[in-house]
């Protein structure tokens, strides 16, 4: 067993919080609210037909997009409820309950690797300290050779960047690219974002 993410951890102080969070991201959508930036940048990195990870992919806003576009797509996130917003509002990607500490898809019947992985919507931050490096390792190991993971998310959440690009490279994971937007500007020191698109070492 791995310490329970602090995504978990809200959802047991406040039982509502995954129910509110599907129907706010729900309201945007009827909205029209544009929810597929992320997805567009993925995209442009990848042949037709890619294999994706939707790592962390909450009710599948961004894995659904990418799926929509053709791809083959795997969503795995930690919270249940959110999983069955995922299969509801996005059928056809394989959406798997699972804490991304302890992934091993090959085990559950999902070939990798994959052609990319995306970690949108501030997952990183949500993980608890103590599986970052699992994470990114896990990442590492379901990732292709040539493939590329785009994870993102915000400053000052308590994971500083710096320290994010260290476990990274320590999980054998380099940069390929530091962005500090999902609409492709480029990182600053100052930037209150990080879009980090990460490859295999070596
Ligand atoms: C703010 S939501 C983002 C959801 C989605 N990526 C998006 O952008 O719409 C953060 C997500 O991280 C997931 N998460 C946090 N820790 C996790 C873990 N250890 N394993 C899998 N998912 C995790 C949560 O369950 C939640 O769905």
């Amino acid at each position: 067993m791995v310490e329970q993410s602090m995504w978990m951890r809200k959802v047991a102080d406040d039982p509502g919080h995954s129910t509110w969070y599907v129907e706010r991201f729900r309201a945007m959508a009827r909205a029209g609210e544009d929810l597929a930036g992320e997805a567009r940048l993925v995209d442009a990195m990848l042949p037709r037909g890619a294999r994706v990870l939707d790592a962390g992919c909450g009710p599948g806003r961004v894995g659904g997009a990418l799926a929509a576009a053709g791809h083959d797509v795997v969503g795995v996130d930690v919270d249940p409820a959110l999983i069955d917003a995922a299969r509801q509002d996005h059928p056809g990607p394989r959406w798997l309950v699972g804490d991304l500490a302890e992934l091993d898809l090959p085990a559950r019947g999902e070939s990798a690797p994959f052609d990319a992985i995306v970690c949108a919507g501030n997952v990183m931050t949500f993980l608890a300290p103590s599986t970052r490096g699992a994470v990114l390792g896990a990442f590492r190991a379901h990732l292709a050779e040539e493939g590329r993971a785009a994870v993102g998310f915000g400053a000052g959440r308590g994971y500083e960047f710096r320290e994010f690009l260290a476990d990274a490279a320590a999980a054998g994971l380099e940069p390929d690219l530091l962005l500090s937007t999902w609409d492709l500007r480029p990182f600053t020191e100052d930037a209150g974002f990080l879009v980090a698109l990460l490859r295999p070492a070596g």
